[in-house]
């Protein structure tokens, strides 16, 4: 089934399809669901980018497990980091001695999940591990991996699937790249 989105019209190309992309997370729900069997996992959902994966992520999980959800801001309404991480809404739970696993949408210079591994770090957690729709590792501008990956992209700015521009296009089920004109004037 195709679905027909207006917004679809500042879509240039299809990076990731729904069907790929749907595949892939029941793939990763799978692989947590073994390696955390028996662990009553704590997934954290990192606002609001995060949120289509997250959703899709836990009901591939067939064993117990918790949610909680954290907001941080680490982008401009733009393209480009300001380096910044700004705790905007911080966990409801305690993760002293839990198995936690963090649920991002993408890893791209990485600042954004460093800060949040060191910060959940120093609240002795079991176990502290990243899940990570999208890796972006040429942009990498710290020491650190995501532990689950759902793909490598390259060096291009992508929307939808949660992923944003300016706040938009995070309803798309899929993951594309902008046409230039949608942002050239903004840079
Ligand atoms: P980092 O701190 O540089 O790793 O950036 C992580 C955050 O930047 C992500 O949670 C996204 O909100 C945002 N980001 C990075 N690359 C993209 C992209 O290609 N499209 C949309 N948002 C992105
Ligand atoms: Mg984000």
């Amino acid at each position: 089934m195709i679905r027909k989105f207006g917004l679809e019209n500042d879509i240039q190309y299809v990076l990731l399809t729904e069907e790929q992309i749907q595949t892939r997370v029941r793939e990763m729900g799978e692989q947590i669901s073994r390696e955390y069997a028996g662990k009553n996992p704590l997934l954290v959902c990192v606002l609001r980018g995060a949120v289509p994966f997250y959703a899709d992520l836990c009901r591939n999980i067939s064993d117990y497990m918790e949610m909680d959800f954290m907001a941080v801001s680490s982008y401009n309404d733009g393209m480009s980091s300001h380096g910044m991480v700004r705790f905007k809404k911080d966990l409801d739970t305690s993760i002293e001695n839990r198995h936690v696993i963090i649920v991002e949408d993408i890893m791209d210079s990485g600042k954004t999940l460093n800060h949040l591994t060191r910060l959940l770090g120093t609240r002795n957690p079991a176990s502290l591990k990243i899940a990570c729709l999208l890796d972006k590792p040429s942009r990498r501008e710290c020491e650190i991996t995501p532990d689950y990956c759902g793909f490598v992209v390259p060096n291009e700015f992508v929307v939808g699937y949660g992923l944003d521009y300016a706040g938009t296009y995070r309803n798309l089920p899929y993951i594309g790249v902008l046409k230039p004109e949608v942002y050239s004037d903004v840079e």
